[in-house]
């Protein structure tokens, strides 16, 4: 591994004197923004309504994503998903937690489903993890009061706060991808592995892909979504050492704003 000063000394022996841009580029890297065409189960053309779904009857499923197709608007969705009676997760739930923030928001945060104090107060992120998440957030200039709308993959919370099952996420899907669509952010933070593997359909571990841009692009979406997977603040509280990586992932996110003109 070459020293930062043999590495400036190679530079200037190559001729390059002068510098080009505000931020270094390592060419090095993987290339940023794979396309990612995730099969959306709202889209009629595509329509994966999943085949090996374990007791998950298909007009559970079709119910959803119906409901969820016909809003048009934010409040419509929240309505539909309040109208929404499939996810057994509602019984147990005092609240449905739908999202907050600024509905022109530029920048859309899905994490994976409330917590006690989010279901205690129907709204999200706002226990401990929350509170980092505010934190991150605002070391870059973010706030859900100003240009942050936050949800979650699942609107109710799974009892004891346990993951919530393939069938559970299945059959809100239909109605995140709506809250997407109706909100056209110009950059999706996923928080954690379930948000991630959710929203991409990828099974590769949140270690590999947190920090990595993708392109989020459903069928019904009209223009691609710049996105990244970021580690969960519920994981950085247990993993205190894994906070410097959600730095280099925030910053990131700051950068990619700058560069978006976003404010
Ligand atoms: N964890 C989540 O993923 N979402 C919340 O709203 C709170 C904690």
């Amino acid at each position: 591994m070459s020293s930062k000063k043999e590495i400036l000394e190679w530079y200037i022996t190559s001729g390059v004197t002068e510098t080009i841009g505000e931020h270094p580029i390592n060419r090095f890297n993987k290339p940023e923004e794979k396309i990612l065409l995730r099969k959306s189960i709202l889209s009629p053309t595509t329509a994966s309504i999943p085949e090996k779904q374990e007791q998950l009857p298909d007009n559970l499923l079709q119910t959803a994503v119906n409901l969820a197709q016909s809003a048009q608007t934010l409040d419509e969705l929240k309505e539909a998903v309040l109208n929404f009676n499939g996810c057994a997760l509602k019984k147990t739930a005092k609240n449905t937690v739908f999202g907050e923030g600024p509905t022109n928001a530029p920048i859309m945060f899905v994490g994976e489903a409330p917590g006690a104090d989010e279901d205690r107060l129907g709204r999200p992120f706002v226990g401990v993890s929350g509170q980092l998440l505010d934190k991150i957030m605002s070391s870059v200039g973010l706030s859900r009061e100003k240009n942050v709308y936050i949800t979650n993959i699942i609107p109710w919370r799974p009892p004891g706060n346990r993951n919530p099952s393939s069938s559970e996420i299945s059959l809100c899907m239909p109605f995140i991808e709506r809250h997407i669509e109706l909100l056209h952010p110009k950059i999706l933070v996923m928080i954690g592995g379930v948000s991630t593997s959710s929203l991409t359909g990828s099974s590769s571990g949140i270690m590999k892909m947190r920090g990595n841009w993708i392109t989020y692009q459903t069928p019904n979406l009209n223009s691609p979504i710049p996105a990244i997977p970021i580690l969960h603040t519920a994981f950085l509280l247990r993993n205190p050492i894994q906070k410097r990586l959600a730095w280099k992932d925030i910053l990131s996110i700051r950068q990619k704003m700058d560069e978006l003109g976003l404010k």
